[in-house]
């Protein structure tokens, strides 16, 4: 078991190496993979940095070479690299710029290509599967290249997307790591958890990142670590925004539109409740719910204290309302 997982790991760093020098080095990795890089705003060197690559759009241009290397086709099967069907073997990805992910010790766990066109009818990325040595819900891209500024910053910022990540590298900021666009895990949150006790979630400029922003909320309070909020202007995304503004107004955005979540989910949530009163008594018993969550008895009544303030009503009834979901949940 530990040798085949060894065996998938070789494989995936022979397909990381091939895929890169494919993208830097071919005529159509060049022609189509690497403009399209460059067209987004992608220097060579971040380009090496995170290691990107190009699939030829070719049935099995990367098996045949993998295996006239001499992997064993089993792995690159187990690994999703090449899909076997009816003795026949493809290419899983073909077409696309890829976007390899790293583990926290910077080996190769999988990939996920990008589509050229805007086409809208064709899934924008492909990932690798599931697999003995890829688990989507356990790691985070770039966690691998943004470990010591975490540490440095002793703060995370947790984006969405690949792209996102690179574009923040660089604006010259590295303490960024993505969920890649599933619900954030508390698995995820533990691999920040080892390096600071802060995040802050900067997420899409959409009603799909702001509801995925409130889901992760909870499991980063559950772990005792304080999470913060930055939303970009609607249609916009932090890759977007970093490319339309200077390192430093960035840095400024980020400084000044980071919001305590108490503040974000206050400030959002009243909006919809207006001056509804069953609407406000249904925010204030979510919000009591995310302050549940905090394992630290300490913190949670300063957040009492701030959120009784916010929302103009007394301490004394929420403490009573936390009272009960406390002592549900422990
Ligand atoms: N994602 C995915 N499969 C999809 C769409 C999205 O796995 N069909 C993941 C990718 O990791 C992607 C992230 O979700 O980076 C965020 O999605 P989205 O915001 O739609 O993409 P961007 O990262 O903004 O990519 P781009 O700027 O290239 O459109
Ligand atoms: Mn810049
Ligand atoms: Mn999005
Ligand atoms: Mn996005
Ligand atoms: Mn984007």
């Amino acid at each position: 078991q530990l040798n085949e997982r060894e065996s998938m790991f070789l494989v995936s760093k022979f397909a990381k190496d091939y895929f890169h020098d494919i993208l830097l080095n071919s005529d159509q990795g060049k022609a189509i993979g690497l403009s399209y890089f460059k067209e987004r705003g992608f220097r060579e060197e971040t380009i090496s940095k995170f290691e990107l690559g190009y699939a030829i759009d070719e049935w099995d241009a990367f098996t045949k070479q993998a295996l006239k290397k001499g992997y064993d086709l089993k792995y690159l099967e187990k690994t999703g690299l090449t899909i076997v069907k009816e003795n026949k073997q493809f290419d899983r990805f073909k077409g696309r710029v890829l976007f390899p992910i790293h583990s926290m010790s910077g080996r190769i766990l999988g990939f996920g290509g990008r589509i050229l066109t805007n086409d809208k009818k064709a899934a924008k990325y492909l990932n690798s599967p599931e697999s003995d040595i890829y688990h989507k819900s356990k790691i985070l891209y770039g966690i691998y290249h943004a470990k010591k500024e975490i540490a440095k910053q002793d703060n995370c910022f947790l984006v969405e997307g690949y792209t996102d990540v690179i574009s923040f590298h660089q604006s010259n900021i590295e303490n960024v790591v993505a969920s890649s666009g599933t619900a954030l895990t508390s698995d995820q949150i533990r691999l920040v958890n080892r390096l600071t006790k802060n995040i802050t979630v900067l997420f899409d400029g959409d009603a799909a990142g702001i509801r995925a922003s409130i889901r992760g909320i909870d499991l980063i309070l559950e772990q005792g670590m304080n999470v913060k909020v930055v939303t970009f202007p609607e249609g916009e995304d932090p890759d977007s925004f970093a490319k339309s503004h200077s390192d430093s107004e960035l840095k400024e955005y980020l400084a000044n539109n980071a919001q305590d979540f108490i503040n974000f989910k206050v400030s959002l949530l009243m909006e919809s409740a207006q001056n509804d009163p069953v609407k406000k008594a249904g925010l204030i018993r979510d919000i009591v719910s995310s302050i549940s969550k905090i394992p630290d008895s300490i913190q949670r009544e300063v957040y009492v204290q701030e959120c009784a303030r916010i929302m103009e009503i007394s301490e004394r009834v929420l403490f009573s309302e936390l009272a009960q979901l406390v002592s549900k949940t422990s």
